[in-house]
C-alpha cells in the first residue's frame, strides 16, 4: 500500500497574509502587480513539491484603499503566465459562480487545463457582499441559499459543457479530408432557472477532463455543495478539535453523496510564523502586529459581523447580542469562527484585530520549523487534514524558509514527496481519478491523458 502523503497548496497573495506585511522594509508595495514576483513565489513553491498553487480572488474593489494593496491581477490571465514558467505544480484559480457564465468560465478553464498540460484547478466560490453585486447590476447580493442554489446549476452546465467533446472527437485524418467527428461532439442543450446553454464548448476536451474542482465555504450549504461536487476544499479551522470535525462532517456528507470520502481533500489554511528559535518566531510575530493599523482592523470587523460603523470599542468584547448565522448573507461560516474565536478566548477587539490579522480566520502556527513540522504532522494523522493550505505571512520570504526549513523536515518523516518524478495531471498529484467522460463508457479510455 502507497503511504499517504501531505498535499500541499501554496496560497499566493501579494506581499503576504498578513495585514501589514506590505509595511515591512523587505515587501515591495507593488508585487501584486509584478509578474516576477509572483514567478518568484511560482518556482520557489514548485522547488518545495507542493502540489499546487492558489490565488483567491472577488470581482469588486475592497472599499478601504488605506488598508493594505487591494487590486490584483485576474487569476485565471495569471496563472496562465505561470504555466509557461513552471513545469510540475497545479494552478487553481478562484472564480465566482455568482458572477460569471458558465460558457465563458468553462472555456477559460479548458484553455488553462489545455495550456498547462493538465495543471489547471477551479476554487469555486459563491462570492459574498454587496459590493460585488453592485457590479453586476444587483442592488444587493443575492441571498446565500440562492447563490448556493445558482452554483449547484452552474456546475451542472459547466461540466455538461467540459463533456461535450469526447477525448477522441478530432480524427486530423488528411487523407480521407476528415479534421473532427460530429458525432463525437454532444451539445448541452440546457434550460435551466439560471442558465440556457446550447451549444458544445469550442474548445477540446483538456488533459484532465476538467480542472480540479476546489471549494471553499464551510457553511451547511457549502458543505453539501462540497460533498457533492468538490475534490478538495480548502477550510480556516481554528482548533485540532473543530479542524477534525469539519474532516469527519464532509467525508460523511461525501459518503452520503454517493462519492469515495478519498476523493475530496480537505486543506485547512495556516499561517506559519517561522523563527530559528521560538523567541525569534514570537518576535517575528510582533514585529507584524506592531505594523497593524487598527481602526482599519475595526472596520473590517464591523463589515464581516455586519455591524453599523462605529459600534465596536478597541478595548471591549464583542456585543454580546450579536445575531446567529442564520442571519448572515454574506460568508456564514466565518462569521461563525470569528465569533466563537473571540468567545472562547475572551478576546477584546484589539485582541482579535490581532488575531485576524495574519490570516483572516485561518490559524497561525508561530514557532520553530520543528514546532510548525510537529502540527503539521500531528493535524495530518489525527483526521484533521488531508494537507495544507500554506499562506505564509509575509511574501517571499515566508514561503522561501516554510520551504527550505519546514519542507526538508516533513520530507524526512516520510509526509511529503522528495521530488515529483514524471509530469502529471493536478488530480493526478492528489491522488484521484480522471473524471469519465459523461457521454463514454469507462472502458473506452482516455488517449488525452497520454500526452501528459
Ligand atoms: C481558503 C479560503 C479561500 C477563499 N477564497 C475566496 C475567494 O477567493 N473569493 C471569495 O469570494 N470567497 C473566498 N472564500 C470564502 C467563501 O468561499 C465564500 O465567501 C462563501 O460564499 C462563503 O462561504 P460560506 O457562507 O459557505 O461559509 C474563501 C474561503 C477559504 C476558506
Amino acid at each position: 500500500m502507497t503511504r499517504r502523503r501531505l498535499h500541499l497548496n501554496a496560497f499566493l497573495m501579494n506581499t503576504g497574509h498578513h495585514e501589514a506585511s506590505w509595511r515591512l522594509p523587505e515587501s515591495d508595495p507593488y508585487a501584486h502587480v509584478e509578474l516576477d514576483h509572483y514567478v518568484r513565489l511560482a518556482r520557489t513553491a514548485e522547488r518545495g513539491t507542493f502540489d499546487s498553487l492558489f490565488l483567491a480572488d472577488g470581482p469588486q474593489l475592497w472599499s478601504n484603499l488605506a488598508q493594505r494593496p487591494a487590486s490584483a491581477l485576474e487569476p485565471l490571465t495569471l496563472l496562465t503566465a505561470l504555466a509557461t514558467a513552471t513545469e510540475h505544480i497545479g494552478l487553481i484559480a478562484t472564480a465566482s459562480t455568482s458572477y460569471n457564465s458558465p460558457y465563458n468560465l468553462a472555456r477559460k478553464f479548458a484553455s488553462l487545463d489545455i495550456i498547462s498540460g493538465g495543471r489547471a484547478g477551479w476554487n469555486i466560490v459563491t462570492t459574498a457582499g454587496a459590493e460585488a453585486a453592485r457590479n453586476f447590476g444587483l442592488d444587493a447580493e443575492p441571498a446565500h441559499a440562492e447563490r448556493y442554489a445558482r452554483a449547484a446549476e452552474f456546475l451542472d452546465v459547466a461540466l455538461k459543457l467540459w463533456d461535450s467533446w469526447e477525448d477522441d472527437a478530432i480524427v486530423a485524418d488528411k487523407a480521407a479530408g476528415v479534421w473532427g467527428d460530429d458525432t463525437k461532439i454532444h451539445p448541452p442543450r440546457h434550460r435551466g432557472k439560471y442558465f440556457g446553454v446550447e451549444g458544445a464548448l469550442n474548445v477540446p476536451r483538456s488533459p484532465q477532463g476538467y480542472p480540479l474542482l476546489v471549494q471553499a465555504g464551510s457553511s451547511k450549504d457549502g458543505k453539501s455543495f462540497a460533498a457533492r461536487y468538490a475534490e478538495a476544499v480548502f477550510t480556516a479551522q481554528q482548533t485540532l478539535e473543530d479542524a477534525q470535525d469539519f474532516y469527519a462532517d464532509l467525508k460523511a456528507r461525501t459518503v452520503a453523496a454517493g462519492r469515495n470520502p478519498d476523493h475530496i481533500k480537505v486543506l485547512p489554511g495556516i499561517v506559519p510564523v517561522i523563527g530559528s528559535t521560538e523567541a525569534e518566531a514570537r518576535a517575528n510575530e510582533q514585529v507584524l502586529e506592531d505594523h497593524i493599523v487598527y481602526t482599519h482592523g475595526v472596520d473590517r470587523l464591523e463589515g464581516l459581523l455586519q455591524l453599523p460603523s462605529g459600534t465596536l470599542e478597541l478595548d471591549g468584547q464583542l456585543p454580546a447580542d450579536l445575531p446567529p448565522e442564520s442571519s448572515i448573507e454574506g460568508a456564514k461560516s466565518r462569521y461563525t469562527l470569528v465569533v466563537e474565536l473571540a468567545r472562547r478566548e475572551r478576546l477584546t477587539v484589539r485582541q482579535l484585530i490581532g488575531r485576524l490579522g495574519g490570516g483572516r480566520g485561518h490559524l497561525t502556527f508561530t514557532g520553530t520549523p520543528e514546532q510548525v513540522a510537529d502540527a503539521v504532522e500531528e493535524w495530518f494523522t489525527l483526521g484533521a487534514a488531508d494537507g495544507f493550505n500554506i499562506m505564509p505571512a509575509v511574501l517571499p520570504s515566508g514561503l522561501e524558509t516554510f520551504v527550505d526549513h519546514v519542507v526538508p523536515l516533513l520530507r524526512a518523516r516520510g509526509l511529503l514527496r522528495e521530488e515529483y518524478g514524471p509530469r502529471q495531471t493536478l488530480r493526478a498529484r492528489y491522488g484521484l481519478p480522471r473524471p469519465a467522460n459523461q457521454h463514454v463508457s469507462p472502458a473506452a479510455g482516455s488517449p488525452a491523458l497520454a500526452r501528459v
